[in-house]
């Protein structure tokens, strides 16, 4: 179990701990990104893309629902898939949807409002909460309940505190 948090001011430092955890995802990684509309989910997507590879704009999948990319993992190709699930309305449609056929070991995975469909998550998960709106710093919470993400996880805070803080 964990649970670290860090602080984000500004929305290019929200897409550089993107980019940083990005470098270090695996095939098979599920993220949910949890936070209010406008917390800074879509951005910190982009920022993982980024550190995934994936050239070309990365766009919000709020009305497509999900949108896949090709990135780069341990010099292989990977899918990336981000989803959107802020308008389903019943957790079914989540099934309907796909969303459990995305959880495979060729994809990573992100989950911006992942609420509805908590039943078809997996258990070893990132879940990523971020707090705060407007132009406030945002605190980014991340938590697992696994013990394989904990290292992953310090490994991240460790390498950026080594850059100085917060770039
Ligand atoms: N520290 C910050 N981190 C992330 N976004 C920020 C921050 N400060 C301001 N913002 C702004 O907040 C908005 C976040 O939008 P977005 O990433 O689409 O949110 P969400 O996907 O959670 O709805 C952007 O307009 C961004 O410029
Ligand atoms: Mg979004």
């Amino acid at each position: 179990m964990m649970d670290c948090k860090v602080t984000s001011e500004t929305v290019e430092q929200t897409r550089n701990w993107g980019k940083c955890l990005g470098e270090r995802l695996l095939p098979g990684d599920v993220l949910a990104l949890i936070g209010d509309l406008g917390a800074g989910k879509t951005a910190l997507a982009q920022g993982i893309g980024e550190g995934l590879g994936v050239t070309g704009p990365m766009t919000s999948p709020t009305f497509t629902l999900i949108h896949e990319y090709e990135g780069q993992c341990q010099g292989k190709k990977i899918r990336l898939v981000h989803m959107d699930l802020y308008r389903l309305q019943h957790p079914q449609e989540a099934e309907v949807i796909g969303v459990e056929e995305s959880f495979t070991e060729d994809a990573i995975c992100l989950i911006e409002w992942p609420e509805i469909a908590e039943d078809y998550l997996p258990e070893n998960r990132l879940d990523i909460k971020i707090l705060g709106s407007g132009e406030q710093p945002r605190e980014i919470i991340f938590h697992s309940a696994e013990n394989d993400w904990e290292q992953r996880i310090m490994d991240l805070i460790y390498s950026r505190e080594k850059l100085g803080g917060s770039q």
